[in-house]
């Protein structure tokens, strides 16, 4: 018996090889730290997007199970699991998209900053591994300090001679997500019918909502902008504070993160007009790094939009957010230059 069930898994096995090689109309993706409160349902919804052919789900523990696991769902994409160091290149080869969740998260009373020590290193190694296997794919780094892991990422591609800032992006959709839904709340209509541009970092004051730029725009009263700037600049606090030492955001964050790596999947399939917020190489502001609107394409990121008229309060946001984002981003360059 076992011998026949190991020939018909042979000739499913080599079906489904056939299948993923012949995927030429879906791209193939990787999540790096899938086993995680962020990488499971990132890679379960992942493995619901029809653009996606073949999807890798790497991570240093726990990937046999999650990838039996969502391989038992009926859609297109072929899923195959990598655990360990060792199988870190294997995951990466011939990825269109990597991305990156792995990496400890807050406990309440900690800042994102306070995360660096061991984040940056685990984005680092992550990175080397795609300048090596996957040095054209499109990389979303979502693991925090975002503001610095970023600019870790940059000079890991720069060091392996492989760095194209069109292909770089830190994840800031939650940021987005949570400003359409709040202000939805506030306007009183679907958060589906709202879009907040969201620009700056991913920490604290480094978040600038936009929201003299709402779509369609609404005039909001001096209270209410400082109630949502506020509300979504600690959203991620907020819900660190509620899970009580249990972790951060994950499903909504998953939520975000696959809203993202679909528009980047439509970017490189060719659809036109693909607008997200994400922070970028950027020459917006005088800082190297910044989260602004960004057009995505076949290159990845084809234009970065420059942020657009200014109310007095965001202008004072602004000016506010760049000495830290500023440090942010210094420490994470001179991490890697050490
Ligand atoms: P988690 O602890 O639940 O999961 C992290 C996963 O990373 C674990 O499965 C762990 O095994 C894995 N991991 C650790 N080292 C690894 C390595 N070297 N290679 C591969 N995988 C590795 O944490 P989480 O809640 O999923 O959060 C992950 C990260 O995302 C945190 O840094 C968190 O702060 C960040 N985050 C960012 C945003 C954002 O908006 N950008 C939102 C929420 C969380
Ligand atoms: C978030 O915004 O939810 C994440 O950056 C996680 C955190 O630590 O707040």
């Amino acid at each position: 018996h076992s011998e026949h069930s190991q020939l018909q898994n042979e000739g499913v096995l080599e079906r489904i090889d056939c299948r993923s090689k012949g995927g030429a109309s879906g791209f193939k993706v990787a999540v790096l730290g899938a086993s995680g409160g962020i990488g499971q349902p990132l890679s379960m919804l992942m493995k619901m997007n029809p653009l996606v052919s073949v999807l890798h789900l790497y991570d240093v523990v726990n990937t046999p199970g999650v990838t039996a696991d969502i391989s038992h769902m009926d859609t297109t994409a072929v899923v195959r699991g990598f655990v360990g160091k060792e199988q870190l290149e294997a995951a990466l080869v011939g990825m269109d998209l990597v991305i990156i969740p792995a990496g400890i998260p807050r406990k309440p009373g900690m800042t994102r900053d306070d995360l660096f020590k061991i984040n940056a290193g685990i984005v680092r190694t992550l990175c080397e591994g795609v300048a090596k296997c996957c040095p054209n794919a499109i990389v979303n780094i979502i693991s925090n300090p975002v503001n610095s892991t970023v600019p870790i990422a940059a000079e890991v591609f720069k060091r392996g001679g492989v760095y194209n800032p069109k292909r770089l992006m830190g994840v800031t959709a939650l940021d987005v997500v949570r400003a359409n839904t709040f202000v939805a709340e506030v306007v009183g209509v679907d958060p589906k019918e709202i879009d907040v541009p969201v620009v700056g970092g991913h920490a604290g004051i480094t978040i600038l909502p936009l929201l003299s730029q709402v779509n369609p725009s609404f005039s909001f009263t001096k209270e209410e902008i400082e109630y949502l700037t506020n509300r979504i600049q600690n959203g991620g606090t907020e819900v660190v504070e509620a899970k009580a030492g249990t972790g951060s955001a994950t499903l909504s964050m998953a939520f975000a993160a696959a809203k993202f790596a679909d528009a980047c999947l439509h970017g490189l399939r060719g659809d036109a007009g693909v607008v997200q917020c994400a922070f970028v190489a950027s020459e917006v502001t005088e800082l190297p790094f910044f989260a602004s609107k960004v057009r995505l394409g076949r290159a990845g990121i084809e234009e970065v939009y420059p942020l657009g008229p200014l109310s007095a309060y965001e202008r004072s946001g602004l000016e506010k957010l760049k000495k830290e984002l500023l440090a942010s981003i210094d420490k994470g360059i001179s991490s890697v230059r050490q």
